[in-house]
Order: C-alpha cells, then structure tokens, then sequence
C-alpha cells in the first residue's frame, strides 16, 4: 500500500515540476523514507532556497526503488548533503563506475543517474560535476553517502554518483574520515533499532576565499559533516549525534547530540541550518 500510494505521489508530482522524474520539486513528499520523522513528523534537513539547489530522490537506471536524497548544489558542483536509513551492512562489491544526473544538464533527460555520455557535449557538466573535474586534482570523490553504510549491491552501486561525491583530502577520506564511518556503523548496530537508524552527511563549500579543483570548475569544501538520528518504536528520540572534520587529515570533533552539531554548522553555513529540526 505505502508503495503504491509514493508511485501515485511521484506521478502527481512529475506532473507539475519542471524536470521529470528524479530531480524533483519537494523530496520530502517523493522520498520521503530517508529522511528521519521524530514524533511521526518526517523532518528533511533544511533545503536552501533558489534555482542553485537542486532535490534529488537518488535512483538507478532500470530501477523502481529510491536509494537515498541528495541536495545539490548545482554552482558549485557538489552536493550539500546525502539523507539516507541506515539498514545494517552487507559486504559488496565495489565496481567504481561513475554515474551523474542528466536532469541536471538537460531537462528532456532521466529519471535516473547514467553515465555522462547520456548528455550533449553542450550541456554535459553545465550544472555539476564530471569524473574529468576529479581526474588529477589531487582530491578523491568523497562518498557523502558511503558504500559502507549500504546494505545491499544496487544500494552500494547507486553510490556512486557524482552528485553524492565532493573532492575530498585523500589523507582525510582514507583516514579519520573512513574511520567515523566504521565506528558509526558499530554504534548504529550496538544502539539502534534496525528500521529507525537516520544520516545524513554533508558538506560545507569553501568562501572566503573559495577553493576549486584544478579544473576551476568544482568547490574544495572546507569542512564534512555526519549526524545520525535513532528512534524508539514510538518514533521518540532514542539518540542522536554527529561528527564535524576540516576538509584535512586532522581530527574532528563528535558530537554528543544533532542539536549540538547543528548549532555549529549553525555558524558555518549562510544561515541558520538544521538536520533534523533541532528535534533529535
Ligand atoms: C514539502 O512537502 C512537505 C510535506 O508534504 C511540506 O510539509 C512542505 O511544506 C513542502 N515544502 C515546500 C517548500 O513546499
Ligand atoms: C543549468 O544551469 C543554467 C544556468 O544556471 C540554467 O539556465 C539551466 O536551466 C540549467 N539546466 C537545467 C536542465 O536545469
């Protein structure tokens, strides 16, 4: 029933928007399951106003299931965060394929992640990021939503989008980076129910001054960030937390609650922001 009446939505929601399919007006009304809902209320992080962001409910080819949501920004080519449920862990395989998001070049294209090919010359990259960006830069393809925390193949594949990735201090993303991640997934194990576990993962583009990769055309975050929600049965807030580093191999600082994450962040973004609505 809750499948046929989210088909239903995105019918009626494609109808009015102006791209088709996956990049999407409202995601809290198309996507709804990624997003936490303390006391039954589903609270997507703040969305940032203007024709900059983008919505994505994140899909692959060939595929009826949403896998995560992302809001991108598309001037300075990467995401601000990824949303997703944390489900538990399954090993899979990495294949490194590259996918991006047509819609965001060229409206006639979609509704799901492809390669680059899919998009005219012309267009291909105008409003994100392409694997040429990265190639050389000296930076990795940060995951926002890391194959770590997938637990299934077409999950762990669904990845690796460019729109979920943003250049990332190798010595970070394979450091204290990688490390959160593996010790976020043994406190969401140890302490959260399996259906009730949220995160989201962020970044936060460089201003003053702003930094891009060679290619001039890609922000150089200055900052990652990671906070998780844990309900009860009853949707109450069980725990919550979270995790800010500079974009370097120095060690960040964990949070004891979201609230307290998000009060930073807070300061750091252009105005005041909210991951889980100051509710968790
Ligand atoms: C998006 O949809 C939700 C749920 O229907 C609604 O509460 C919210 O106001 C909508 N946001 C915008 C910006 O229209
Ligand atoms: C890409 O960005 C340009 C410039 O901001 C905009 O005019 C265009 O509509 C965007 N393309 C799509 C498909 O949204």
């Amino acid at each position: 029933m809750k499948l046929v009446g989210q088909a239903v939505l995105v019918i009626l929601v494609n109808s009015v928007a102006v791209g088709l399919g996956e990049v999407v007006t409202n995601f809290s009304q198309t996507c709804s399951l990624f997003f936490s809902n303390p006391n039954g209320v589903v609270t997507p992080p703040d969305v940032f106003p203007g024709p900059q962001y983008r919505q994505i409910c994140q899909k692959q080819a060939n595929q009826n299931v949403y896998e995560f949501a992302t809001l991108y920004d598309s001037v300075n080519r990467i995401p601000v965060f990824s949303a997703y449920e944390y489900v538990g862990h399954k090993p899979c395989t990495r294949k490194d394929v590259w996918y991006f998001e047509p819609q965001l070049d060229d409206q006639n294209k979609g509704p799901s992640m492809a390669p680059e090919s899919t998009v005219s010359k012309a267009m291909r990259g105008n409003n994100q990021s392409l694997g040429s960006d990265y190639e050389k830069s000296g930076y990795d393809r940060g995951h926002l939503y890391p194959v770590f925390h997938t637990n299934s193949q077409s999950c762990a594949d669904s990845t690796f989008t460019l729109t979920n990735a943003a250049p990332q201090q190798p010595s970070f993303n394979r450091g204290e980076w990688k490390k959160m991640e593996n010790d976020l997934v043994k406190f969401l194990n140890e302490n959260c129910l399996p259906n009730q576990a949220y995160v989201v993962t962020g970044v936060v583009p460089s201003t003053s001054p702003p930094v891009f990769v060679p290619s001039g055309r890609v922000n150089v975050p200055t900052h990652f960030w990671n906070a998780y929600c844990c309900l009860d049965n009853n949707l109450r807030p069980m725990f919550s937390g979270g995790y800010l580093s500079t974009n370097d191999k120095q060690k960040g600082q964990s949070f004891n609650t979201a609230s307290a994450l998000e009060q930073v962040l807070s300061n750091l973004y252009p105005s005041p922001f909210h991951v889980f609505g100051g509710k968790c």
